[in-house]
């Protein structure tokens, strides 16, 4: 029997598969050896790879269509085979592949996940997992008719400051919790540009500009923003490179990316969705600075009203982005809020989710007397092990779903896209998640709820 058949039937058929003792078959036997293919690997996945490869995947084979960009990746794994094209490496793989990560900006996400699942791959896409509403749902839907293991790579909800933080909340130490704000310091990348380019660069040789662009807009190229602003009193010191697309700063305009909402706003709502028990905001609005066709804006403020949550009241969540902080609580004094981080603001408390570092996110009690009343409370929830690639590989391996699995992503995929739309149409949006429509009258967004397949690709590819 191939691995493929041993691990993907047992999960298809919703069972564990037997656990073959590594003594009795050594420890390649197949439950051990989950094998994994990177795709879109330059960027993040320079470092999510090897932290896939920590968590003790087996890194066999990687596609990128720069390979000038991924140089160091392709470098520290000699013994991948490579691909440019994850079609062909998809094909050619077949068997020796079990597992997939893609790495590529947010218009490729569909496309190469409808790829990995109709194999029947086990699949990890960095957030957001769609750009679009409709391309979320094909996605999930696909990835429960293959049955395999899903994870997105928000932010993990199971470090000890976040299981603190339900135990907290639960035990109604911060009273009712109405509102709860979230923000980060980004766009860290150009975002409110007013227009695309008005010029065209050479296309660097052997970088296929046509297959980056994939099914969004095919735009002329252009390589980096030099001495051209791309609005004015533009700080570029505050920029993670000078490129106009490719790379990194894809994120900024409307046809790849999701700005800095899109880009954040998963980490954050990975948590305070579980703590809250959110799922579809009832209206969503948004105000910010200027919005143009082509891109997101230098600041935003995105205000979501949930009808309930599962502690049975309402609750008000607000996003601020691009240097705007939310009021810091009367008891805090002057403390300065971090760079990045979420606000419980209760009846009885306030409680800081701290997350300037994603790695070390921590608690802060304005209140001496809210503090003690936490530290002796009992710790009560499970901790999980493994953070994302770890809850991963237990998931490929027949045991529980990862936590950050497709099923539960689509909440906060749909977070980001449905706030997006609000600031993209500087209006009000009533989503409704089962009809998918629009039922305010917000016709622009009704249309953005879809997406526009472009240069020959569709979601049949
Ligand atoms: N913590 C996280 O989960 C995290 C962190 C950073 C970025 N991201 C996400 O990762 C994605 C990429 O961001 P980035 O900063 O790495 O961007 P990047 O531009 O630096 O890297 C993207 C890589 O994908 C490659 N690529 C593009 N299209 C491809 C295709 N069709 N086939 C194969 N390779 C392709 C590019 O050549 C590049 O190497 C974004 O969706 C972003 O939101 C997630």
């Amino acid at each position: 029997m191939t691995r493929k058949k041993f691990i993907g039937g047992a999960l298809a058929a919703g069972v564990a598969p037997t656990i073959v003792p590594s003594s009795v078959f050594g420890k390649n036997a197949p439950s051990n050896r989950i094998t994994v293919g990177g795709i879109g690997v330059g960027g993040i996945g320079k470092s999510q790879i090897p932290q896939i490869k920590e968590a003790g995947f087996e890194v066999v084979s990687l596609c990128d269509l720069d390979w000038e960009y991924s140089k160091k990746i392709f470098n520290k794994f000699p013994d991948a085979r490579k691909y440019k094209d994850y079609r062909k490496m998809i094909a050619d793989e077949g068997d020796k592949v079990d597992a997939y990560y893609c790495g590529c900006p947010d218009h490729w996400h569909t496309l190469v996940s409808l790829a990995v699942l109709k194999e029947r791959k086990h699949l990890c896409c960095v957030k957001p997992l769609t750009r679009k509403v409709d391309e979320c749902r094909m996605v999930v839907a696909a990835a429960k008719k293959a049955g395999t293991a899903t994870q997105v790579t928000a932010c993990t909800s199971n470090d000890e400051a976040s299981v603190r933080l339900y135990e907290i909340l639960d035990a109604g130490l911060l009273g009712e919790v109405r509102d709860v704000a979230a923000w980060s310091r980004r766009p860290v990348w150009p975002q409110g540009m007013a227009a695309l380019p008005d010029w065209e660069d050479p296309i660097p040789e052997g970088f296929d500009w046509d297959m980056w662009c994939g099914p969004a807009k095919r735009v002329p190229f252009a390589s980096k923003w030099g001495k051209r602003a791309p609005y004015e009193k533009m700080s570029k010191e505050a920029w993670c490179g000078d490129a106009v697309y490719h790379p990194f700063n894809f994120r900024g305009w409307f046809e790849y990316g999701a700005g800095a909402l899109g880009d954040m706003g998963c980490h954050r709502a990975n948590t305070i969705y579980r703590a809250m028990g959110l799922k579809w905001p009832k209206r969503v609005e948004a105000s910010s600075s200027r919005v143009s066709d082509v891109a997101f804006p230098l600041t935003s403020i995105v205000t979501y009203d949930y009808e309930t949550c599962k502690y049975g009241h309402p609750v008000r969540l607000t996003w601020y982005d691009g240097g705007l902080l939310p009021p810091t609580p009367k008891i805090a004094g002057s403390y300065a809020l971090p760079s990045e981080g979420v606000i419980y603001y209760g009846t009885k408390g306030c409680l800081l989710f701290d997350a300037y570092k994603p790695l070390d996110c921590k608690l802060v009690f304005f209140d001496s007397e809210l503090e003690a009343k936490a530290k002796s409370l009992p710790r009560t929830l499970p901790r999980r092990k493994g953070w994302i690639y770890g809850e991963w590989l237990q998931a490929c391996k027949g045991g529980e779903a990862a936590s950050c699995n497709f099923d539960f992503a689509q909440y906060i995929t749909e977070f980001v896209q449905i706030g997006n739309l609000a600031v993209q149409t500087q209006k009000a949006v009533e989503f409704d998640p089962v009809t998918m429509k629009i039922t305010n009258g917000n016709d622009a967004a009704d249309k953005l709820l879809h997406s526009a397949y472009e240069n020959g690709w569709n979601l049949e590819a």
